[in-house]
């Protein structure tokens, strides 16, 4: 039995500091789980596609957590594939760049007892960039290598929203023909369990016998539009061999953001655009 926690879309930022005290409870209660290792599955920051401060501030919170961190990107980190839900925003050489600098690396293998976890950056799916292809075959070698262990996939984008057929692009989850693309490598593998964000939601399916887990949010409540638990938190995951419990945890004292209000119903578009409200990193 094997704990590992799993934070997800805390939107940090050293000006917008609307989430900071959400963190600081989740940091100190997921301390306390005795974990192989914490993973962090995107929107670390609120504008990180186009500064280096958050991205360096976000290093600086992760730095904070104990034992082994294992960061994945979301489109607030390093930008969307085309055409994004931010035109402004387009995944790019310079942002994947500034992940690496302050961050590390955007993929990794993370191995259990009888499972194997792989990371990888959702945000190159679509994306035609040179690191698309690369972590496609880095992909498909460490899914060779995962023989004989169950294989859990964890990204910040779902793969879909309702079925494994929408046909339709959608901002909230991997393009129909990436997605295409990526179940076909990955059925060559025992994969069992896909873990995901982005949609500041939690949702526990299993479709055609492959187990989807969507993750709160440390930050704001999910749109009213998807199913789902829009109440933030952050999940601890339990391997057992074939069987996977999921804890999502609250902390005493975590606010589910409302992002409209936060936004005030229309006045600003995005969290960027508002007047500096920074945390109180003293706290
Ligand atoms: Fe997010
Ligand atoms: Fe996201």
């Amino acid at each position: 039995m094997t704990r590992v926690v799993f934070l997800s879309d805390p939107h940090l930022s050293p000006t917008h500091g609307f989430f900071w005290q959400n963190w600081l409870l989740a940091r100190d209660a997921a301390a306390r789980v005795d974990a192989a290792c914490t993973i962090v599955n995107g929107d670390l920051c609120i504008d990180g596609p186009d500064s280096d401060a958050e991205m360096a501030f976000a290093a600086t919170a992760l730095a904070l957590l104990p034992g082994t961190v294992l960061p994945l990107p979301g489109n607030h980190d390093i930008g969307d594939e085309p055409p994004g839900q931010d035109p402004n925003q387009i995944v790019n050489e310079a942002r994947l760049a500034r992940w690496d600098t302050f961050i590390g690396a955007d993929r990794w293998r993370f191995r259990l007892d009888g499972w194997t976890l792989l990371g990888v950056n959702a945000q190159l799916f679509g994306s035609g960039l040179a690191r698309e292809a690369e972590q496609n075959d880095w992909l498909d070698a460490m899914l060779a290598e995962s023989r004989g262990d169950r294989v859990g996939l964890v990204l910040h984008k779902p793969l879909f929203v309702e079925s494994p057929d929408e046909a339709l692009p959608s901002i909230a989850s991997l393009g129909p023909a990436p997605r295409g693309e990526l179940v076909q490598r990955l059925c060559r593998a025992d994969i069992r369990l896909v873990v995901s964000g982005h949609l500041h939601k939690h949702r526990d399916r299993s479709i055609d016998g492959l187990r989807h887990l969507w993750l709160p949010s440390l930050a704001f409540s999910g749109g009213r539009g998807l199913d789902g638990d829009a109440r933030c938190g952050f999940a601890v995951l339990d391997f057992d061999g074939d069987h996977v419990g999921v804890e999502i945890v609250r902390p005493q004292g975590i606010v589910s953001h409302d992002l409209d209000a936060i936004k005030q119903h229309g006045r600003y578009r995005f969290l960027r655009e508002m007047p500096p409200c920074p945390p109180e990193l003293a706290a």
